[in-house]
């Protein structure tokens, strides 16, 4: 853990994104930008994260849980103004503040550990984290004096003509001491293009004031990307994507094809594991090694053992187990777990149901509600009847059941173990074990009868 505090400035509309969502909580790579920034202060070490929030704060709020403190900024009066607001909440600490904004989710654990570091070893009072960038339009330029030291800050809409040709930005993350940056902030004003308090005034204010304040510049200009626009987001968004399949690759994971192949900033995925093209694995999925997944195949939120195939499937909020197979066209529903070797086939929908152990759902079947037990074959068409209009009932089928094709069963109803069922059943009543059951009209024959209906 790091001797580190961290300010996350998070309450600004995002105007230029054009959304009534904050623009913190847009997505990249399947998570919050500001919850990645959180994230990367985390890995980090850093020992306590304040959020600033504002526009959408509850919303912010909710969104993050008890991840991090938060103050509230009522007015968006500017990125000087919003760290202000957490004074109240840092005036113990004197120590160094980092301050991140929440629209950088690009920033990583390596490069907050690298800033820290540099302030540190630097015993500047304040240190701004520099990018070339190569384009640096909307960015704040850093303004360097003849010997090298960085001056001031100069924002875009304040800057002239041979200050906007400076491509080294303000990459928006700093490291502070604590005492400087709150006494400093006192002194910000707002009279600029803007009409805003910005923080990086603070930078000019303490080096007036005879304090050392430094830069630390990095090459990876990328992880400083500032998200204002839908179209900054999805420049982001293709960035984290890459990294992430890199990331796959590099730990024995086959991508056929990485453009497209879209997985979520937090899934894992275990090595020998092949991932067929147009497979999006989403929030927090999980799959272990020896995997064919694809091609078509969208999961959200599950968990997927050793040795599975599967492909043309959608399954979300479900887990299953090593050694099984399903699809095409499948539809794993929350609150599915499918138990080893469980073998599904085409145009199958499971929900919040148990399938155990070997059992085969092979074709057409719809099961809700249900809990079926080891090495069961449900024909072709077997269909729970799991809802009445008003409420669901489950379906209970013991271990070694033969459900015939075309079988309805009518919850609430239970198949015993090892019971048959013949094809076209209507089951309405509970079947016991190793019993048959046939539950359709008796056949009868009319003998002669088309001729009789020609004459
Ligand atoms: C800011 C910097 C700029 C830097 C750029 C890096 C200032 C004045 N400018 O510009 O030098 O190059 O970031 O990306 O700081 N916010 C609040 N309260 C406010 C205003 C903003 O919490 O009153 C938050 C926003 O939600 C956002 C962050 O601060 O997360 C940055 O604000 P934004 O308006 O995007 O600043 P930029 O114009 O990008
Ligand atoms: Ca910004």
């Amino acid at each position: 853990m790091l001797d580190l505090v961290t300010v996350i400035l998070a309450a600004g509309k995002g105007t230029r994104m054009k959304s009534k969502l904050p623009k913190v909580l847009h997505k990249v790579a399947g998570k919050s930008m500001l919850q990645h920034v959180l994230d990367a202060a985390k890995k980090a070490g850093a020992k306590r994260n304040v959020v600033v929030v504002g526009f959408g704060g509850e919303q912010v709020k909710t969104a993050i849980g008890n991840e991090a403190e938060f103050v509230v900024q009522e007015e968006q009066l500017g990125t000087g103004h919003a760290v202000k607001q957490a004074a109240p909440l840092l005036a113990s600490e004197n120590g160094t503040v980092m301050v991140l904004c929440g629209d950088t989710p690009l920033v990583n654990a390596d490069l907050i550990t690298k800033l820290y570091e540099g302030h540190k070893s630097a015993g500047a009072k304040a240190t701004v984290l520099t990018a070339m960038m190569p384009d640096a339009t909307g960015y704040g330029r850093i303004i360097r004096t003849a010997a090298g030291d960085v001056a001031r800050i100069v924002e875009q809409k304040d800057a002239n003509e041979e200050e906007l040709k400076v491509k080294e930005v303000n990459s928006g993350i700093y490291c502070f001491e604590a005492r400087d940056l709150f006494a400093a902030l006192e002194k910000v004003g707002c009279d600029n293009a803007q009409g805003e308090y910005y923080l990086p005034d603070v930078l000019a204010i303490l080096r007036e004031q005879g304090e050392k304040i430094w830069a630390v510049a990095t090459d990876d200009y990328e992880s400083t990307l500032g998200i204002n626009s839908r179209v900054q987001l999805a420049g982001a968004e293709k960035i984290l994507r890459h990294r992430k399949n890199i990331e796959l690759m590099d730990n024995g994971v086959t991508l056929m094809d990485p453009d497209s192949t879209f997985v979520d900033a937090d899934v894992e995925v275990g090595p020998d594991t092949v991932l067929y093209p147009y497979t999006w694995l989403e929030g927090k999925t999980v799959i272990g090694s020896d995997c064919e997944i694809g091609p078509n195949c969208r999961f959200t939120n599950v968990s997927i053992g050793n040795n599975v195939t599967a492909q043309f499937a959608y399954g979300h909020d479900c887990v299953v187990d090593d050694g099984v197979d399903f699809g095409p066209y499948v539809h794993l529903r929350p609150n599915t777990h499918l138990g080893k070797n469980v073998h599904i086939g085409n145009f199958v929908e499971v929900k919040n149901s148990n399938i155990g152990e070997g059992t085969k759902l092979p074709h057409l079947q719809y099961i809700g509600d249900s809990d079926v037990g080891s090495h069961v074959n449900c024909g072709c068409g077997t269909v729970t009847a799991n809802y009445d209009g008003k409420s669901k009932f489950r379906t209970t089928i013991g271990d070694d059941a033969f459900v015939g094709c075309h079988t309805t069963l009518v919850a609430p109803v239970t198949v015993g173990e090892g019971a048959y069922i013949g094809a076209g059943s209507v089951i309405t009543k509970d079947i016991p074990a190793k019993d048959l059951a046939i539950g359709r009209a008796h056949q009868k024959n009319i003998s002669g009868w088309a001729d009789k209906r020609k004459n």
